[in-house]
């Protein structure tokens, strides 16, 4: 049996990452799911976006996905390694989880000049380290300035992205960035939900520095990995289909997520636990 490639995110900012996913991959279902009841998960402890996000995969599998992105930095920077190691062995070992996290960082190689690269990201990645762990591990000379953005997703989640409030909080990161390392020439954004933000980040980074969102990176590898693993790319169903599932009322899911992906959702309520 067959089944769609699931897709995990706090909210809404997987919505970015399954964008550029489709837009790759065209030909497969995927099932997304946004725990929005409960996001963001961004200044959460490391115990409750664990247990969180074991749940999510819990109800993708489920639903019969047998590979599983979790598209969202906070969840793969604290839950990923504990459900590959510890829970997948016991759930079902020929099943897979993959995050967002090293895939982009090994895209950052072939982006950056300077090898001084900025990460906006949320409290709980950016506590983590694991953008500065893992490109230590694959680039030891280059330089990651890390700043957390802790009031980018609440802007979002709220419909307030585009807003004139939104400004003084992009502009106030933004500085910290610059501040931390003014020989960036990358800034690379270590969260889904802030490609939503990007023209007016752009506003506010010079124009010498390139703004990374992760979708474009996080699809190409996920397109390489079913290259590579056949066996797993053939358990995928290819009908071009997507289906929506939130933890929060389908009818502020719908409105946000049809933004997003510029196209209309209908999505599923169901609950975690
Ligand atoms: N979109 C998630 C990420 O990439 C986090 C948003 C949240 O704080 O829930 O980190």
């Amino acid at each position: 049996m067959t089944a769609p490639i699931g897709i995990f995110d706090s909210g809404y900012g997987g919505l970015t990452i399954l964008r550029e996913i489709r837009r790759r991959l065209p030909q497969y279902d995927y099932l997304y799911l946004g725990d929005n009841a409960r996001a963001p998960y961004g200044a959460r402890s490391f115990d409750i976006v664990y247990d969180f996000t074991l749940q999510a995969v819990r109800r993708l599998f489920d639903s019969g996905c047998r590979l599983v992105i979790l598209a969202c930095n906070t969840a793969s920077a604290k839950a990923l390694r504990s459900i590959q190691q510890r829970n997948l062995p016991a759930i079902d070992p020929s099943r897979r989880v993959l995050g967002v996290i090293i895939p982009t960082v090994e895209a950052l190689g072939s982006i950056s000049r300077t090898k001084h690269v900025g990460v906006v990201a949320t409290p709980g990645t950016i506590l983590s380290h694991s953008y500065r762990i893992e490109t230590a591990k694959l680039y030891p000379e280059m330089k990651v300035a890390e700043v957390a953005a802790p009031m980018w997703v609440p802007l979002i989640e709220n419909g307030e992205a585009n807003g004139d409030g939104a400004d003084y909080f992009v502009k106030k990161y933004c500085d910290e960035v610059l501040a931390a390392d003014p020989l960036i020439d990358t800034l690379l954004l270590g969260c889904t939900h802030y490609p939503i933000l990007l023209p007016k980040i752009r506003r506010y980074m010079p124009e010498r520095v390139k703004i990374v969102p992760q979708g474009r990176l996080v699809a190409e590898s996920l397109a390489d990995y079913l290259d590579r693993h056949p066996e797993m790319a053939e358990l995928c169903s290819k009908e071009g289909h997507t289906e929506f599932l939130t933890t929060e009322a389908t009818d502020k899911f719908d409105r946000l997520a049809s933004i997003f992906l510029d196209s209309e959702v209908n999505s599923t309520r169901i609950t975690l636990q």
